[in-house]
C-alpha cells in the first residue's frame, strides 16, 4: 500500500494523468520505435546482470513511476531477451498523489507491486534492489545538484546492501532537434504541450544533458560512495521523432516529423517524402554533436531518397552515402516485396512507406551515439557495492 505522506508539493502531474491513461498516446512511433528501443537496451542490460550473477528475483525501484509504465517496460524487456518467469518485485515512487492513486488502482490485482508517494530528492527507501529504474525523464525535473545528490543516495544504499545493481537514468537530451532554440541552456521552462487529451499544461523547469557531463557526475557520485561502476553506456532515443517535433513549440521550422512518420504506417495514406527529409538549421554545438548530425542527416536522407526513387520520384539531394549494415538493404527489400505481391493495391502506401519507416527506425537505433542528441538520453550503469 502507498504511504500517503504530506510532501508539501504542488501536484504538477495531476492534470496529466489522463494522458498516461489515453490510448491515443500510443501512436505507431511509440510502439514501433520508442518502446522497442527502450525494451532492447533495458533487456540487454538485464541479460548482462544475469550473466554476472543471476539474481533469484528482480527487485525494481522505479523513480518517478507515474502510473507504473516502468513495470510494463521491464516485463517486455524480459520477454524480449527470453528471461520469462523471473519473479519481479516492483516498487514505484512518485511525488504525484494523483499518479500514485491511479497506479494503485491499475495494478491492484498484480502481486508484489507497491507504490509510495515520495519525493525521491529527499527520501530513498533502503531495501536491497537489483534495478533502480527510471523512464519518461523524471530526473530532468531535478537540478543537476539534486540529481547528483540522488545518485549519491542510490549508491550509498547499494553499498550498504552490498548488491550488484543496475541504475537507469532517463533524462532529456540537450541537443535534440526539437529544441534548437534551447541548445544554449541546460535548464529551461518546458511545456508538455503534446498531451493526448489536449489538457493545458503549465511549463516546468527541466534539465537537459550532454552525456560527457552526466558521465562525469555519475563517476564522481560513485567515487564519493565507494562504489565501483563496471559498465556504463549511454543511448539516444527519439532523435527524429520526439513529441515536440509535432508541436514545434521550440523549433517552428522543422517539419512535424513524428506525424509524418506516423503517417508512413497508415495504410492508404500517401506521405510526402519531401516532408521527411532532414533539413534543420543547427546552431553551434560541441564537435561530436555537429559531426553526428552531419553524417546522420545524410544517411537519413539517403533512405528517403531510395524509397522516393523506387516510387519514381526524384528528390534533389546528394546520393550514395554508405549506410550502417542494419539499414543498408531498403532497395533490395522493396524489390523483393514488389516481386512477391502481385496484387499490389496501393503498393506505395501499404508496402513502400511502412518499409521505409522500418529502415528509418533501424537507422536511428543503430546510429545513435549516446551523446544527448535525441529527446531522451538514457544512461545504464552496473554498480558493484560489494567490498
Ligand atoms: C513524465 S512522467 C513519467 C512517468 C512514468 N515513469 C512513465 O514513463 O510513464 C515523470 C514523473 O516523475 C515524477 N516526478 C518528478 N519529480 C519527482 C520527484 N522529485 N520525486 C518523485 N517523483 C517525481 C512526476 O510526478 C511524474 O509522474
Amino acid at each position: 500500500m502507498s504511504n500517503f505522506m504530506a510532501i508539501g508539493n504542488q501536484d504538477r502531474y495531476k492534470s496529466a494523468v489522463n494522458h498516461y491513461l489515453s490510448p491515443k498516446r500510443k501512436d505507431s512511433v511509440k510502439s514501433e520505435w520508442e518502446e522497442l528501443f527502450s525494451c532492447t537496451v533495458i533487456g540487454q542490460a538485464i541479460q548482462k546482470l544475469e550473466q554476472t550473477y543471476s539474481p533469484k528475483s528482480l527487485r525494481i525501484m522505479d523513480f518517478g513511476c507515474g502510473i507504473g509504465g516502468g513495470l510494463v517496460l521491464v516485463q517486455n524487456a524480459l520477454d524480449y531477451v527470453g528471461l520469462h518467469g523471473k519473479d519481479i518485485y516492483y516498487f514505484g515512487l512518485d511525488n504525484s498523489l494523483e499518479m500514485v492513486k491511479v497506479a494503485e488502482k491499475k495494478w491492484e490485482d498484480t502481486p508484489n507491486v507497491n507504490f509510495q508517494v515520495t519525493d525521491f530528492r529527499f527520501n530513498i527507501p533502503d531495501q536491497p534492489t537489483e534495478i533502480y529504474l527510471s523512464c519518461g525523464v523524471p530526473y530532468s525535473h531535478l537540478t543537476k545538484e539534486e540529481t547528483r545528490h540522488t545518485l549519491e543516495n542510490i549508491f550509498r544504499v547499494i553499498k550498504k546492501n552490498q548488491t550488484q545493481s543496475l541504475v537507469v537514468i532517463d533524462v532529456l537530451g540537450q541537443y535534440s532537434i526539437e529544441w534548437v532554440s534551447q541548445w544554449n541552456h541546460s535548464r529551461w521552462p518546458y511545456r508538455m504541450s503534446f498531451l493526448a487529451e489536449g489538457q493545458e499544461q503549465e511549463s516546468m523547469m527541466m534539465t537537459c544533458y550532454y552525456s560527457p557531463e552526466l558521465k562525469q557526475m555519475i563517476h564522481e557520485a560513485a567515487e564519493q560512495e565507494n562504489c565501483k561502476i563496471s559498465d556504463l553506456e549511454f543511448f539516444d532515443r527519439s532523435i527524429m521523432v520526439g513529441r515536440h517535433t509535432s508541436t514545434r513549440e521550440y523549433n517552428p521550422v522543422i517539419p512535424p516529423y513524428r506525424e509524418v512518420i506516423n503517417s508512413l504506417y497508415k495504410s492508404e495514406d500517401i506521405t510526402d517524402f519531401q516532408e521527411l527529409l532532414f533539413r534543420c538549421e543547427l546552431p553551434l554545438a560541441p564537435s561530436p554533436v555537429k559531426e553526428f548530425f552531419e553524417k546522420f542527416s545524410q544517411m537519413w536522407n539517403q533512405l528517403v531518397l531510395e524509397a522516393a526513387e523506387f516510387c519514381g520520384e526524384h528528390l534533389n539531394i546528394q546520393d550514395n552515402i554508405s549506410l550502417p549494415e542494419q539499414a543498408a538493404e531498403l532497395k533490395q527489400e522493396l524489390s523483393r516485396l514488389q516481386e512477391s505481391n502481385f496484387d499490389h493495391g496501393n503498393f506505395r502506401a501499404n508496402f513502400v512507406e511502412p518499409t521505409l519507416a522500418k529502415y528509418l527506425c533501424r537507422l536511428e537505433s543503430s546510429a545513435q551515439p549516446g551523446l544527448g542528441v535525441g529527446h531522451t538520453l538514457i544512461a545504464i550503469l552496473s554498480v558493484n557495492g560489494k567490498d
